[in-house]
C-alpha cells in the first residue's frame, strides 16, 4: 500500500500545527497554563466547560471508531463532516494549482471549499438514467488522470440524486488513482442505505477518505460532530491543519450520550421507519398527477421532477411544508428534494400535493 504524504501539500508535509495548551504532556495540580478563569461560570454547573477541551475528546473518539468499526487513531472528529470536506481540500491543494472531482448534481460544500482554496473544479456530472442518477466512475478517472486531480470526491448515497455507488467501483478507481488522488466517499447518509461502508476498502487503499456524520441518522445536526475516517497518516495530517480545540465539550458529552447503546437502538429503529417510509412516500408520489418522475433512494430524501415544480412548492408551502427547491442545480430545473419526515410529516406531503394537482 503506498504512502498518501506525496498527495499532500509539499509545504504542509511536516507542518506542525498550533501547539494548544492541551497538547502538551505536562502533569500538574494547578492549571495555569490556559489563561482560562479559575472559577465556573454560573450557567456552568458543574464547571465542565471551564477549561480548554481535549483536542480530540479520547471517549468520544473511541466510541466513534467503535461505532464506524475502525481503530480510534484513524478517524478525526471535527465540526460536522463539513470541517472534514475543508480539510481535505486545504491540506492537499497547492491553491491555484491543483483540482478535485465532483460529480453534479451533488451536495455544494465540495466545491465551496475548492473556491475558498483557490482548487480548480472539474465536473464529471452524474447520468440521469433508468436506474437514477449513477456516477460514471470510468469518466471520473479519465478526468482525474488527465487533469490532475488530487481530491475525488464521491457522494455515496448522493444528495440529492439518492443513488448509492457499489463498493467494487470505488475499489477500482481508488486502484486507478493510486498515488494520484484520494478518494473521498461521503456516506453522510451511509446509515440509510443498503451496502457495506468504504471504510472496509481502508485496509487495502490509503487513497481512500470516508466521511461520516451524527447530524442525519443520529439526529445531532446541531451538536456539529462529523469525522473523517482514513490512514493515520492522512488524519495526524489533517488534524495538524484543524482549529486548536474544534470540538466543544458540550457537544462532545451529548454526543457520547446520543451513541450509548440504548440511544443506538433507537437511532436503528428511526432509520428503519425512515426506509420504510421512503418506500411507501416513493410509490405514493408517483402516483400523484403532475408528478414527471420519483428517483429511487438510499438516503432519507426523495428527488421529484414535476411538471409545474412552482406549483408543487407553491402548495407545500401553502400546507407548511418547506421542501428543499433543486431547480438551480444542474440537470434539476424541474426538481424538489424531499426529506422523509415522520409517517405524519410525510401524509401532509402527499395530501398538499394530492389536493393541489400540478397541471
Ligand atoms: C452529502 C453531505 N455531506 C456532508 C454534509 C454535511 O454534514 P455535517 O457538516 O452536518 O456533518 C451534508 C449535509 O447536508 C451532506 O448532505
Amino acid at each position: 500500500m503506498s504512502s498518501v504524504l506525496p498527495l499532500v501539500r509539499p509545504d504542509l508535509r511536516d507542518f506542525a500545527g498550533y501547539k494548544s495548551a492541551r497538547s502538551e504532556a505536562l502533569r500538574g495540580e494547578v492549571w495555569l497554563n490556559a489563561n482560562e478563569s479559575a472559577w465556573a461560570n454560573p450557567a456552568d454547573g458543574q464547571g465542565r466547560s471551564r477549561r480548554y477541551p481535549d483536542p480530540q475528546p479520547p471517549a468520544l473518539r473511541a466510541r466513534l471508531a467503535q461505532v464506524y468499526g475502525v481503530a480510534p487513531e484513524q478517524l478525526l472528529v471535527g465540526r460536522g463532516s463539513d470541517e472534514a470536506i475543508d480539510l481535505l481540500v486545504r491540506a492537499l491543494c497547492v491553491p491555484g494549482q491543483d483540482a478535485i472531482v465532483v460529480t453534479p448534481p451533488v451536495f455544494g460544500m465540495y466545491v465551496v471549499c475548492a473556491r475558498l482554496q483557490g482548487a480548480r473544479i472539474i465536473e464529471v456530472p452524474l447520468v440521469d438514467g433508468d436506474a437514477g442518477f449513477v456516477a460514471d466512475l470510468d469518466a471520473i478517472r479519465e478526468a482525474a488522470l488527465a487533469q490532475g486531480a488530487k481530491l475525488v470526491f464521491l457522494c455515496s448515497p448522493s444528495n440529492p440524486a439518492g443513488s448509492a455507488i457499489l463498493l467494487d467501483g470505488i475499489k477500482a478507481l481508488a486502484h486507478a488513482l493510486e498515488g494520484h488522488a484520494l478518494v473521498v466517499v461521503d456516506e453522510a447518509y451511509g446509515e440509510f442505505a443498503d451496502g457495506a461502508s468504504a471504510t472496509t476498502l481502508l485496509g487495502a487503499y490509503a487513497n481512500v477518505a470516508v466521511l461520516r456524520t451524527l447530524s442525519k441518522a443520529h439526529a445531532l445536526a446541531a451538536a456539529r460532530i462529523g469525522v473523517v475516517i482514513g490512514g493515520t497518516e492522512l488524519v495526524a495530517v489533517l488534524q495538524r491543519c484543524q482549529a486548536p480545540y474544534p470540538v466543544p465539550t458540550p457537544c462532545a458529552d451529548l454526543a457520547l450520550e446520543g451513541l450509548s447503546n440504548t440511544a443506538l437502538e433507537q437511532t436503528r429503529e428511526r432509520v428503519a421507519v425512515v426506509r420504510r417510509e421512503r418506500e411507501r412516500l416513493l410509490y405514493a408520489l408517483a402516483r400523484i398527477p403532475g408528478v414527471r418522475r420519483v428517483y429511487p433512494s438510499q438516503g432519507n430524501y426523495l428527488l421529484v421532477r414535476f411538471d409545474d415544480p412552482d406549483g408543487a412548492f407553491r402548495a407545500l408551502l401553502a400546507a407548511g411544508v418547506v421542501v428543499r427547491d433543486q431547480r438551480a442545480a444542474p440537470q434539476l430545473d424541474d426538481a424538489l428534494r424531499i426529506t422523509i419526515g415522520s409517517p405524519e410529516q410525510n401524509d401532509r406531503v402527499l395530501s398538499a400535493l394530492n389536493t393541489n394537482p400540478t397541471p
